[in-house]
């Protein structure tokens, strides 16, 4: 599967070597969280989420802009009410994610809400907190939220996502700005909405939006998109609505390590989103981005003992106390992740299936990977897990979910989920 692939580890300044050898996160010993905390343990760095923060906010320059994180990629409130304490809003798929966006203290008109299906219990509670913005996906949304913003005798404040058929050049299953994807609108029938959602006093259209896709490897084709939900902004405010921010959506990308070439730097993202606005001459917006991935992927690492190790049919194994359950990636998409142990062997490196614990062939981290001898207890760390690690794990094979530690500055680690109890997976009524 992934022989031939590059298998590189990408840098990190705050993955690495302690004076003893292992490996560390920002000074604090990954041996001792993993000894503290037990295995599989997902460990994620404050300071390297800041630095990306500061990045992305640098990329957007100097205009009225507001990143509302994609919580989608690791929910934990703990992160959140970091992020919203640096100025981040937060994008929301769920009432779900909406409920804990409010509890972590997200200020409510910094929260835009996307997503193809909500229901009528979750836009009557983004209505009721009085987010920044519902983004509408279909007509039959547009229809829902009007009778609902109606029923209450409010104004809801909406936002057009446009699906601007625009190949991201992605992992298709992450790609969603195709029209044959069942994201956004076509920009015929959002125009055809439009005098319906000028005239309504139910609706305030204050935003256009699009998302592309995930992990996006060059940012040409977010100016392409940007340039035509832009243009689709002019005719919206020509028709008389009050536009008054273009959100740009997420898909920053991260380096994982098997790239052949680096994807393009966070400038290169932010200048992309300022061409695609001048190409279609619009008056100035705020800039809102949507970045998952590009704020907390990198920051994240999933800790985990080698159980056994195995030789069968003249492939070798090593089986790891880490599953699909705490990491779908692999398995969904047959992502790479790089994987190194946290103390380093000087034994030469022979292919190894990296596997877990689960009933599933496609329970695998790594196939065919290079690997150092590595002994039953041995720690691996497991790269890039930051998002859609930890907030897709699931509890398949009864398997309560693994803890999760937020190292802060000065190496302290908090717990910021507690390992999950075998007695709580069935709860009783
Ligand atoms: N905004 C919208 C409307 C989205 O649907 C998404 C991601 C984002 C923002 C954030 O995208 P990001 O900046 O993280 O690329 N589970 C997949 C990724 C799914 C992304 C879904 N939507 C993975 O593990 O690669």
């Amino acid at each position: 599967m992934e022989r031939g692939k590059r298998a590189d580890v990408p840098e990190s300044s705050h993955f690495t070597p302690l004076a003893d050898g292992a490996l560390g996160i920002d000074g604090a010993s990954l041996e001792e969280l993993a000894r503290a905390h037990g295995t599989p343990l997902h460990v994620m760095s404050w300071s390297a989420i800041e630095t990306a923060y500061r990045s992305v906010e640098l990329a957007l320059g100097d205009g009225p802009h507001l990143i509302a994180y994609a919580m989608k990629a690791n929910g934990s409130p703990a992160l959140l009410s970091r992020l919203a304490s640096l100025g981040a809003g937060i994008d929301v798929v769920s009432g779900g994610e909406l409920y804990w966006a409010l509890a972590a203290g997200v200020p409510a008109d910094r929260i835009v809400m996307s997503g193809v299906g909500k229901t009528d219990e979750e836009i009557a509670l983004a209505i009721d907190s009085g987010i920044r913005g519902i983004h509408v996906e279909s007509e039959p949304e547009l229809d829902a939220i009007e009778s609902i913003a109606r029923a209450r005798g409010v104004t809801a404040r909406i936002g057009l996502r446009i699906n601007p058929d625009v190949d991201p050049k992605t992992h298709p299953y992450i790609a969603t700005g195709l029209h044959d994807t069942k994201f956004g609108l076509e920009l015929d029938v959002a125009r055809r909405l439009l005098p319906r959602i000028v005239a309504s006093a139910e609706l305030e259209l204050e935003a256009v939006a699009c998302h592309i896709g995930s992990q996006l490897p060059r940012a040409a084709s977010l100016a392409d998109a940007v340039e035509i939900t832009a243009r689709f902004a002019r005719e919206c405010l020509a028709a008389g609505a009050p536009i008054r921010s273009l959100d740009a959506g997420g898909g920053w990308p991260i380096a994982y390590g098997d790239e052949e070439e680096a994807a393009d730097a966070h400038r290169a993202f932010g200048q992309a989103i300022r061409e695609g606005m001048r190409r279609a001459e619009v008056p100035d917006l705020e800039i809102i981005v949507e970045p998952g991935r590009a704020l907390v992927g990198d920051a994240g690492a999933l800790v985990t003992r080698v159980v056994f190790g195995k030789e069968q049919a003249g492939k070798r194994f090593v089986i790891v106390d880490a599953a699909m359950t705490e990491l779908l990636r692999p398995a969904l998409y047959d992502a790479y992740h790089a994987i190194v142990p946290v103390r380093p062997r000087t034994s030469a490196a022979r292919p190894a299936d990296i596997v877990g614990p689960v009933c599933e062939t496609g329970d695998f981290f790594a196939v065919g990977r290079l690997l150092s001898e590595v002994e039953r207890g041995d720690l691996l760390v497991i790269r890039g897990t930051g998002a859609y690690g930890a907030s897709m794990s699931t509890e398949y094979n009864a398997r309560p979910r693994a803890a999760e530690v937020l190292v802060e500055a000065g190496g302290v680690a908090r717990v910021i989920r507690p390992r999950g109890r075998v007695e709580a997976l069935h709860p009783r009524e």
